[in-house]
């Protein structure tokens, strides 16, 4: 799918009604739209954006990728802390949030696409290899093969000390979909890590932070 197209079936009025910023109401309306799709009822907290760019050291890290950004409120930070030299763009499947990030980044690479075409983006941007890449994807709702699809293409096209983050829910490490993902991940990274719990986030999450050897 090119970034150029639009979800005309998406019931998130366009521009004007689209709120350019990290409305909780407006991410709470998607979510009733496509339940399956986008796995939250609310965008993450500012607490939880500010543990997630310190989960990656954006400072040693180059070319980075965001996977289902949602509403943007990680892509903001991330926005702000970029240096000069650093390349970005971000990948989400939601037609109205697609929307809604063009308008919110105007001058940022945003696809309306799935993350299982992490390779065709990558070539299309010019982009070799990933140095960070940042996920909000909800793995629980994904079928193994697409969450295998993903994972084994996000670790393929990362450098060799690359780091990928990914959020899961506190509750979820105890549940057989929460131990599911970590056994994916061990499948595709060599270390897996978990970050401290931000629990002032509702509800309380962490971030998986794995590397394809050590995470540095
Ligand atoms: C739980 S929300 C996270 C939103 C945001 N990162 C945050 O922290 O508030 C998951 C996001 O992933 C997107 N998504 C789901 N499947 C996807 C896929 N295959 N490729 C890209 N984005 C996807 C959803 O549309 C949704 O915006």
């Amino acid at each position: 799918m090119s970034s150029d197209v639009l979800d005309s079936k998406s019931m998130v009025p366009d521009h004007g009604g689209v709120a350019a910023d990290d409305n909780a109401f407006s991410f709470f309306w998607r979510f009733l739209n496509n339940p399956m799709k986008i796995g939250a009822l609310r965008p993450s907290s500012q607490k939880l954006c500010r543990a997630t760019l310190e989960a990656v050291d954006l400072k040693r890290r180059r070319n980075i990728v965001e996977l289902g950004p949602g509403s943007g409120v990680i892509t903001r930070h991330i926005l702000s802390a970029l240096k000069k030299e650093d390349r970005f763009f971000a990948v989400e499947i939601d037609g109205a949030f697609y929307r809604q990030l063009r308008v919110r980044f105007p001058e940022t690479a945003v696809f309306h696409d799935s993350a299982e075409n992490i390779p065709f983006l990558l070539e299309r941007q010019k982009m070799r290899k990933m140095d960070a890449v940042i996920s909000g994807l909800p793995w629980t709702l994904f079928p193994d093969r697409l969450s295998r699809d993903i994972l084994r293409k996000v670790s393929e096209n990362m450098s060799e000390d690359g780091v990928f983050v990914t959020l899961c829910y506190w509750h979820a490490q105890y549940l057989p979909t929460g131990l599911r993902l970590k056994r994916l991940l061990q499948d595709y990274f060599g270390q897996v890590e978990m970050t401290p719990t931000v629990w002032s986030n509702v509800p309380p999450i962490f971030l998986f932070r794995c590397g394809k050897s050590t995470v540095r």
